[in-house]
Formats: structure tokens, sequence, C-alpha cells
């Protein structure tokens, strides 16, 4: 049986991944690659749906691949391409808008959301059709399971809504998606905040650890994460989020589990927790920073490799895109 087919995209609209990025799904993508014929796009075309500076968002797009390869993704094992480069996701993002309905469309929370914090006049309709590009990403590739998180589950239910639509209306042509549900993600929340997720919107720099970040400022980081007034280390959401946050980190990091912690951290003081917790963090991201680094500085091998991923990817899109085009009754050009 051929291996079933994963999507996943990430927008480069920062100067590096964070914590939560990685724990999330960075560590995901890298596990899947070995399992599943794994598609990650760098998905620039969403990035430009709220105001980009051009020089600095071709800097992050090249950021963000460098950090994927980085963190672990292998160009044998897997396809890591720009959604820019394959123009066929816009064309499909087309004919799916023409499909979806536009109070359909008004129903998706993450879009009132992020209208709501920029003020719903300066919000654009690319926010607003957002999910239909979304859904144009996952469909052209036939993917059978999309590994996201809770936020993205009703972007994901449109996908499939939209999948099931064009094939009742125009015959069998895409895959229904479904999500890949990962058992145990380490949701990591804000380090000041810890009653919000760790996120580049939400978080101030002081909440957030990047995974190019130097030591000495993970280190201070960590150092003043938010705990509680007790001093036990122990987990438990409710009265202690910050240091059951500190806990969760830890463990996913280490390997060793909340428990194990809990049993070698009793009686020991967060001070004494929080700098070995902070050494984890820190030689666990080093080699990724370092490694992308080395690729940032090559940009021209870091190009050959975008071209290697579009190529595959291309082959794919052009594929489902042909089948598309004739479906819906566009003519042939020759
Ligand atoms: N919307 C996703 C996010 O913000 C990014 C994304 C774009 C995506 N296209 C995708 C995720 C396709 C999964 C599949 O996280």
């Amino acid at each position: 049986m051929p291996a079933l087919r994963v999507f996943s995209g990430i927008q480069p609209t920062a100067d590096s991944f964070h914590l939560g990025n990685y724990l999330g799904a960075l560590r995901q993508w890298v596990a899947l690659q070995e399992t599943h014929d794994a598609f990650y796009c760098v998905v620039d075309l969403h990035a430009i749906t709220v105001p980009q500076d051009p020089a600095l968002l071709r800097r992050r797009s090249r950021i963000a691949v460098a950090q994927l390869f980085a963190a672990g993704l292998d160009p044998e094992r897997c396809t890591v391409f720009v959604q820019s480069h394959i123009p066929e996701h816009a064309e499909l993002a087309w004919v799916l808008s023409c499909l979806t309905g536009f109070g359909e469309a008004s129903r998706m929370v993450q879009f009132k959301d992020k209208a709501q914090k920029s003020g719903a006049d300066q919000a654009s309709v690319g926010l607003f059709t957002y999910p239909i590009l979304q859904a144009a990403d996952i469909l052209l590739y036939q993917t059978d399971q999309v590994p996201v998180g809770e936020d993205q589950r009703q972007h994901l239910e449109l996908t499939r809504d939209l999948a099931q639509r064009f094939n009742r209306r125009f015959g069998d042509t895409f895959v229904v998606p479904g999500p890949y549900i990962v058992a145990d993600v380490a949701k990591i929340s804000d380090l000041q905040d810890p009653s919000v997720k760790m996120s580049k919107s939400a978080s101030a720099p002081q909440g957030i650890v990047d995974v190019l970040e130097e030591p000495a400022s993970i280190r201070r980081k960590i150092s003043r994460a938010v705990t509680d007034l007790d001093t036990d280390i122990r987990a438990d959401e409710q009265a202690k989020p910050g240091v059951t946050n500190l806990l969760r980190i830890y463990a996913a990091l280490s390997g060793a589990s909340v428990a194990d912690l809990e049993a070698r951290y009793a009686g020991a003081g967060y001070g004494a927790f929080k700098k070995d917790l902070a050494e984890v963090v820190v030689s666990a991201l080093a080699p990724i920073r370092e490694q992308a680094e080395k690729m940032l500085a090559d940009e021209a091998e870091l190009d050959r490799l975008l071209a290697a991923g579009a190529a595959r990817a291309r082959e794919v899109a052009s594929r489902t895109m042909a089948q598309v085009r004739d479906r819906v009754g566009f003519l042939a050009s020759r």
C-alpha cells in the first residue's frame, strides 16, 4: 500500500519560528516524513493577506525554509516548497471560491478574530478568502491527512465540504482529506501569560522562546517566566498554570514524563528547576539555530533545494489542475 499523503503549511511571517511552532507542528512534520508521503509548504500567498514588506517577506521565506530543513525535514524524504512557486494554488483557489457560499465563508471564526483585531475596514478580501486558498493547498495534492491544530479545524471542514461539493458536481476529482490527529502534542503557553497559547500575534517577546534565539536570551526568558506563589513543582492546570507549562516544555523536549519531573524536582525550588529547563531548551534549539544559520549563508544551495521541491510539487499540482480545468468546462489551451 502506498504511503498516505500529508500536507501542511506554515506562514513565513516571523524572523523565527517559536517553541510553540516547533513542539506543536514542526516536530510532527519531521516524524511524518518517515511514515507518510509528506508535502510541506511555506505559504507566502497566505502571508500577504495582511500587509508585508516585500524585502522582509523574501527574507522570512528563506528563514522559514532554512528552519524546516534545520529542524530535520529531509529533502530526500519529503517535499518542501514555497507556495508562490506553484501558480496552481491561486488558480484552484479561484475555482473553489466560486463554489463557496458567501455566508459559508462568513462563518469562518478565524477571519472574524483577525478582522476584529485589525478593524473590519482594514481587513482585506484576501484575508476573508484565506480558508479557500488553504483548501486549494490541500486539495491540489490529493491529500489524505492534514496535521492541524484545533484552530484550523474549521478550515479543514470547509476543505472537506468543498472537495465533496466539487466531486458531486463535476465527478470524482479530489481526495477528501481528514485530520491527522497527533496523540500527545505538547500545547505550549506564553511564558508571561500561561492562560494564552504561545503565539506570535498574541504574545509579547518575553512570552515567546524563538527557535533561532541566542542562548543567553533563552536563559533570561525562562528564568523570568511566571510561576506561582507557592514553591511546589507540580502540574496543576488550574492552580499552577505557569509551572504546568514549564513542566510540559521540559517533558516535551527531554522525553521524561511530567510525573518523572515532579518526582525529580520535589522540594528543589523554582530556581534550580528553571536553570535545568533553560539548558534543556538551549540544547534542543542550538543545533537547529546553527544549521539554519549555515543554510542561510548559502542562498544558492537553499534556492536549489526549493527548486527541487517545487518541481516535485508542480508534478502533482499540474496534474490535478489540468483535470479541474477540464471538469469545470474550460477550453483546452493549445
Ligand atoms: N492556516 C495555516 C496556519 O495558519 C497555514 C496553512 C496554509 C495550512 N495552508 C495550509 C495548514 C494547508 C495546513 C494545510 O497554521
